[in-house]
């Protein structure tokens, strides 16, 4: 590549910058738009929730078996996309909400999160293994979103497993606090894993594994809005590792991925 005759093309810092602010406008222009959009779309969907179980209920009478089984499948289908509008709605709050800097404990939170979910699923046997000491500067709040979604995925993609082992540790790699959530569960092609962090991108089918298939589009908004990267390995029926930073730096840590596993890079 060339550079030119001595000097170089890079652009100057004050052109960079200028740049990035317009970059961020657009990304709150955009997330102000899928927040009105989110917002605005559910009193159409109210109504068409009301007016269908006002059919249902009132109407059944004179709807024979064939109209009432469309009728439920409007129904099912309005919840839906209730759900997706409810998830895009977080997706916006992820990105919008103010961000606060502090020590943050990640080993803690974590415990905090495993106990909400070994709670919710009494019939589970899971262990978790979480390493002590995990600490970074961020958002206590907006980590413990993070925390609940890759942990929620983990538990929620080992519930086939009879002996589901989910695990949570940190690394200091090229000078860069790398966290890991492994699980042994369903796991993933991972040439789809770049993907996955799109939101309603989902590599697992609803009959499967419930799911909108937002919340790894909000946990990588998180990342980046903490100057971090997330990236993810993973093989079918082997498992799965989601690794993030909280800071920038580190360029190295995301793309090589470890232990021979292949997996995709997210900014
Ligand atoms: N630990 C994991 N093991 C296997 N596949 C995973 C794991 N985490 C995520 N995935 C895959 O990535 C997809 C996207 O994950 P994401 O968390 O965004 O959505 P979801 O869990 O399906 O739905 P939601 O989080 O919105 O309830 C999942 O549907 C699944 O196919
Ligand atoms: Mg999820």
């Amino acid at each position: 590549m060339s550079t030119g005759q001595g000097s170089t093309n890079w652009p100057a810092e004050a052109e960079v910058r200028s740049l990035h602010e317009e970059l961020e406008e657009r990304v709150r222009d955009l997330d102000a738009f899928a927040y009105s959009v989110s917002h605005d779309l559910r009193a159409p969907l109210r109504s068409l929730e009301g007016f269908s179980q006002i059919l249902l209920e009132e109407h059944a009478a004179g709807l024979d078996d064939e109209a009432k089984r469309y009728l439920e499948r409007i129904r099912a289908n309005v919840e839906r996309m209730t759900e997706m509008m409810d998830a895009l709605l977080d997706l916006s709050r992820a990105a919008r909400s103010p961000l606060r800097r502090e020590h943050t404990d990640l080993s803690a939170l974590a415990r905090e999160v495993a106990d909400e979910l070994a709670a919710a699923e009494p019939g589970r046997s899971v262990r978790f293994d979480i390493a002590d000491g995990l600490t970074a500067p961020g958002d206590p709040h907006l980590i413990r979103l993070v925390l609940q979604n890759l942990l929620g995925n983990a538990f929620k993609f080992t519930a086939k497993q009879s002996d589901a082992v989910i695990g949570i540790r940190g690394e200091r790699q090229d000078g860069v606090d790398v966290f890991e959530v492994r699980d042994n569960g369903a796991g993933f092609e991972a040439r789809h894993a770049n993907r996955m962090f799109d939101p309603f991108q989902r590599l697992h089918s609803a009959g499967e594994f419930e799911g909108t298939g937002v919340g790894l589009a909000i946990v990588r908004r998180i990342v980046a809005r903490h100057g971090g990267q997330i990236s993810a390995t993973g093989r079918p029926e082997a498992g799965a590792v989601v690794r993030f930073s909280l800071a920038p730096g580190g360029a190295g840590w995301a793309a090589s991925g470890s232990s021979g596993e292949r997996g995709s890079v997210v900014r």
